[in-house]
């Protein structure tokens, strides 16, 4: 296989008492980007890293920062991941009313926008709004945890994303997230996936032994990464 793809490892899965030191493992592997779980016990039962680690996070490495926002409320917390260093934010289709004025949001306060879906939400209810985005988050496991098992029904949904992109011409990154290991990942990838998010596989499991020796490659620019780097394959 000859499959470029961005890969974003989940710190949810890091040492939280080492985060500095994920940064660096992420940088050696080659992540693309890093993705940050934001979790607010209310949208999901966890809590986890809010806007003063992630600024803190922002000094010790140049790679972007997907943030990906699993709380209620999601227009509360636009303009403070934006000073705090965010570079892409993502919150859950199912947590906003107002979709649209949201997307219009993050974009003024400088950020790239993304929308995630949960197993149960279909692509469709994006349509309106899928010109807007630059990335789509497509969850395959419920939220709220890292370590599950993937729901393979939701793939279906990666390639129906990827036929309205060639079909439209829209520029969203295609984003999968949850429970991606180093024996599923070609898979996500072959239904079109751009990008892997993957927290356990990546630093306790399959994926990072996978991943860690693949070749940069700098296909990330065409998907206006910040910091124009990263983008790799695995043969
Ligand atoms: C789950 C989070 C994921 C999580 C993935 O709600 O959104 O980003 O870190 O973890 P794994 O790769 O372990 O499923
Ligand atoms: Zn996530």
């Amino acid at each position: 296989m000859d499959t470029k793809f961005l890969l974003a490892p989940s710190i949810l899965a890091c040492d939280f008492s080492d985060m500095g030191g994920a940064l660096s493992l992420i940088e050696k592997a080659g992540g693309d980007m890093v993705h940050i779980d934001v979790m607010d016990g209310h949208f999901v039962p966890e809590i986890t890293i809010g806007a003063p680690v992630v600024a803190a996070l922002r000094k010790k490495t140049k790679l972007p920062f997907d943030v990906h926002l699993m709380v209620s409320n999601p227009e509360h917390f636009i303009p403070m991941f934006a000073e705090a260093g965010a570079d892409y934010l993502t919150f859950h289709y199912e947590a906003a009313v107002h979709v649209h004025s949201l997307i219009g949001q993050i974009h003024a306060a400088g950020m790239k926008a993304g929308i995630s879906i949960v197993p149960s939400t279909p692509v469709s209810f994006l349509t309106e709004i899928l010109d807007m985005l630059d990335l789509v988050l497509v969850m395959t496991v419920n939220p709220g945890y890292g370590g599950q098992k993937m729901i393979y029904s939701c793939l279906e949904k990666i390639r129906t994303l990827r036929n309205l992109r060639e079909k439209s011409g829209f520029k969203y990154i295609i984003s999968v997230d949850g429970g991606v290991n180093g024996e599923n990942f070609n898979q996500v990838l072959e239904f079109g996936a751009d990008m892997i998010v993957s927290g356990s596989a990546f630093f306790n499991g399959s994926l990072g032994k996978s991943v860690s020796s693949r070749p940069a490659s700098p296909v990330c620019g065409s998907f206006s990464c910040k910091n124009g780097s990263g983008g790799g394959k695995i043969e």
